[in-house]
């Protein structure tokens, strides 16, 4: 069999500041032969995620999900033609032993009568949709009649959990970047949405529209932001610290100011988490989540670049707040 030269992005320096093309490389590699038990994977779908910036190692292939086809086999349970999902990151192609990388979720088989495109499953079949589910129902704690508060809530994550929100009869309030998001938000059934790049302050658009305060905040800014919307929490309200993209490019930290009195006299509950502590219950949220896709509950969208050479520019896109839902490679 030809022997195959799989492309990968590594890391060459560590990133200062917003990433930079620079910052990474892509090399060729030519593959040995299968041996017994492995499968090639050729990649159709990647992912690119806020985390790739904070989670690095010079000289690494970025870490992270894609879609693949499986072009070689000397693997029994793996066939070619077969479509997967796995954690080889941004490399073309890749050999597999069988077995999952990075946790269990790691290799999957894709359902080929799935009548959703298999790039969804880089969104509502990994991380994102744990995150919004998990974090959102396990920290939040929320019950209906209550106000939640996200941003980045046009993004993967912001929108699953304001709509998720939504389902379960809360008053959604959401912050995002333009006017076209704005607008996606309000059609999404948001309460009320604002661009917080034009908007006065954050506290005056909390304060016209959460009148009855702030009962659960879904953070995935960090920042000034944070401080501003505890400042609207209710007593008992309840804080899930997502993320920190508005640090993540930092290179200076922001002045901190005392927020430890508000969450002392408001008795909030200010929880990080990372999504793999529900890594065992993953399924349960992909199932529930599919299903209220299906029924249209749940609206999903993608940003798609296209070609292997465009990973950069889709994933420098997620910084520039380019992306309405979630942002993947066609390779
Ligand atoms: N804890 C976990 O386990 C976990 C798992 C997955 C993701 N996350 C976090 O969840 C958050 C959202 O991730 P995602 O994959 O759904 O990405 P995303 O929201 O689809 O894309 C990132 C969005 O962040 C906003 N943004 C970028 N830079 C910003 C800045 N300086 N200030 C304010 N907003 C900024 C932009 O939207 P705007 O137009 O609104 O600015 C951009 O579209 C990230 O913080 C990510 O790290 C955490």
């Amino acid at each position: 069999m030809a022997s195959v030269i799989a492309r990968k992005w590594l890391l060459k320096k560590n990133y200062e500041g917003t990433p930079k093309r620079e910052d990474l490389e892509i090399i060729e590699e030519e593959l040995p032969p299968l041996k017994d038990g492995e499968f090639l994977v050729e990649a159709q779908w990647i992912t690119v995620d806020p985390y790739q910036r904070i989670v690095t190692g010079v000289g690494n292939v970025i870490k992270g999900g894609q879609v693949g086809k499986i072009i070689q086999s000397k693997n029994n349970d793996f066939a070619v033609g077969d479509l997967i999902f796995g954690y080889y990151g941004w490399s073309s192609h890749t050999i597999c032993d069988g077995n999952p990388v990075g946790h269990i979720h790691g290799l999957r088989k894709l359902d080929p009568s799935n009548p959703v495109p298999p790039s969804t499953a880089l969104g509502t079949g990994d991380a994102v949709p744990a995150t919004a589910y998990f974090g959102f129902l396990d920290i939040c704690q929320p019950k209906p009649g209550e106000t939640l508060v996200v941003n980045a809530a046009a993004g993967a994550v912001g929108s699953a959990v304001g709509q998720i929100a939504k389902i379960k009869g809360l008053r959604v309030v959401g912050f995002t970047g333009s006017d076209e998001k704005v607008a996606y938000l309000k059609s999404l059934g948001f309460d009320a949405a604002y661009n917080y790049k034009t908007i006065s302050t954050i506290t005056d658009a909390l304060k016209e529209s959460c009148p009855n305060g702030v009962d659960c905040f879904f953070d995935n800014v960090g920042g000034e932001f944070f401080e501003s919307v505890l400042g609207q929490m209710n007593t008992f309200g309840r804080v899930a610290i997502c993320g920190a993209i508005s640090q993540y490019n930092a290179l200076e930290l922001p002045k901190v100011h005392p927020v430890t009195t508000i969450i002392l006299w408001k008795q909030l509950t200010v929880k990080g988490f990372i999504v793999t502590r529900w890594l065992d219950q993953w399924p349960d949220a992909f199932k529930e989540m599919t299903q209220w896709i299906q029924e249209g509950k749940l609206q999903y969208k993608e940003l798609v670049f296209n070609g292997f050479d465009s990973i950069f520019d889709a994933f420098i896109s997620l910084f520039k707040g380019a992306n309405i839902g979630k942002v993947v490679v066609k390779v």
